[in-house]
């Protein structure tokens, strides 16, 4: 028996099992605690929302601190809409039990620290409507918990990190309201438990990756205003789970596929316009009945405006103006009331815009 080989390995079994002991416990409550108190340090809170993070007030007890009980560890941040300026501390990955941090609704500036990859059990993120700049850090990636992400509506610039298929469990990405340039990368295809994907009002540029008809979950896919180009990949049109596609306000060409309403039968929210599609309006959205909004206006449509109209009872916004649209009907003395004709039990309807056409 090669008992020098047994006895190293148990030695190696008792160091490695000690320097387990020694990482779990080197964080606790305590150290908590302190990161909780360096968070602080670097904040302005104009209207003291946080005076109960005092040394008299139990850690668990001050606001918008959650805890799990089992382990007496900090669990939770909610700190939205408190009004706080300054910046996010690097300290904040000493919180290592963390599973949500919501930010959302304050006026936080400064740059995310990379130290937030350490969460490893974040599992909702959300630092929206701040006023945060700088890049979004690669160590992100290493949050393989997250469910919610959410960096909406700041100052963040630099491009989206490659490899999200690190983040294999998020449903919901929200990066739109920024400033990130760069592509979109192929890799969000492989998010397949992705249900939301926003990256609207950014400046991206290069074509939609193909690799976004890999997403059969996904229900609201948000990519306007953008510098988008190319034409908008075959496989799109296969996500049938869809309710709102918005592609408006790029540079995307090519002609929408006419039975497009087939294969999106959940669609609510059609948005294309501002780009320089060409080919006939869809008569296939006509037949999505419970549709709500269809916007192709500035686009180069041709042809005339298809049947079944009159089917949509729930249409609130119709918007066609500015194409190169004809009547539907030019045997009809006054081809445009034609088509008023055919809303007249579209009830819901608000918004009809179909000025700019050759009627
Ligand atoms: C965070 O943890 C590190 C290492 O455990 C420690 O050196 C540092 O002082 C902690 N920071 C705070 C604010 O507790
Ligand atoms: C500490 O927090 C408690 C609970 O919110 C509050 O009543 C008390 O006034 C605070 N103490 C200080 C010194 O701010
Ligand atoms: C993030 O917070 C904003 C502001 O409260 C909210 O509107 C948004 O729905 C939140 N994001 C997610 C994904 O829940
Ligand atoms: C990502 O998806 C591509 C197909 O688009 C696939 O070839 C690749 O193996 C996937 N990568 C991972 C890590 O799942
Ligand atoms: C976006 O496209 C417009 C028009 O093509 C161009 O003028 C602008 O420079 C582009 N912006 C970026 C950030 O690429
Ligand atoms: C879309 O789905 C149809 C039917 O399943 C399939 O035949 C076609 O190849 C798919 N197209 C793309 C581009 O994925
Ligand atoms: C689609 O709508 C048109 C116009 O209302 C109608 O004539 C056609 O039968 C519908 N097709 C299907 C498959 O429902
Ligand atoms: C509106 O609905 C009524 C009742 O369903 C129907 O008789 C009428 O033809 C419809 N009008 C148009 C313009 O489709």
């Amino acid at each position: 028996m090669n008992f020098p080989f047994i006895h190293s390995f148990a030695t190696f079994l008792l160091i490695f099992s000690a320097s387990q002991a020694i990482q779990s416990s080197s964080f606790n409550i305590q150290t908590d605690k302190e990161a909780l108190l360096s968070l602080k340090a670097l904040i302005t809170d104009p209207t003291s929302s946080l005076s109960s993070w005092n040394e008299t007030t139990t850690v668990c007890k001050w606001h918008g601190v959650s805890c799990n009980r089992a382990q007496q560890r900090v669990s939770g941040l909610d700190l939205q809409g408190l009004g706080l300026q300054g910046s996010i501390s690097p300290h904040i990955s000493n919180l290592s039990s963390l599973t949500f941090l919501n930010l959302q609704d304050n006026q936080l500036s400064g740059t995310i620290p990379s130290q937030l990859g350490s969460l490893s059990s974040l599992n909702i993120l959300n630092i929206s409507s701040n006023l945060i700049n700088g890049l979004i850090p690669q160590t992100i990636l290493n949050c393989h918990e997250l469910t919610v992400l959410d960096l909406s509506n700041n100052l963040i610039t630099g491009s989206i990190p490659q490899n999200l298929e690190s983040l294999s469990k998020l449903q919901i990405m929200k990066l739109g309201q920024n400033r990130l340039n760069g592509v979109i990368p192929n890799s969000i295809g492989n998010i397949s438990s992705l249900t939301f994907l926003d990256l609207g009002t950014n400046t991206l540029t290069g074509s939609i990756p193909n690799e976004l008809g890999l997403l059969h979950k996904l229900k609201h896919l948000e990519l306007s205003i953008n510098n988008l180009t190319g034409s908008v990949p075959p496989s799109l049109y296969n996500v049938s789970s869809l309710v709102l596609f918005a592609l408006q306000s790029n540079h995307l060409h090519g002609d929408i596929p006419a039975d497009v309403g087939f294969r999106l039968p959940n669609l609510l929210f059609f948005h294309f316009s501002f780009n320089e599609f060409t080919g006939k309006i869809s008569p296939s959205l006509h037949n999505v009945t419970k549709i709500q909004s269809i916007r192709m206006s500035y686009n180069f449509l041709v042809g005339s405006v298809p049947p079944g109209l009159n089917m949509l009872s729930e249409l609130t916004m119709y918007k066609i103006g500015h194409n190169r649209l004809v009547s539907t009907d030019t045997t009809s003395p006054d081809h445009s009331l034609h088509l008023i004709s055919s809303l007249t039990n579209s009830s819901k309807l608000e918004f009809l815009a179909i000025g700019g056409n050759p009627f």
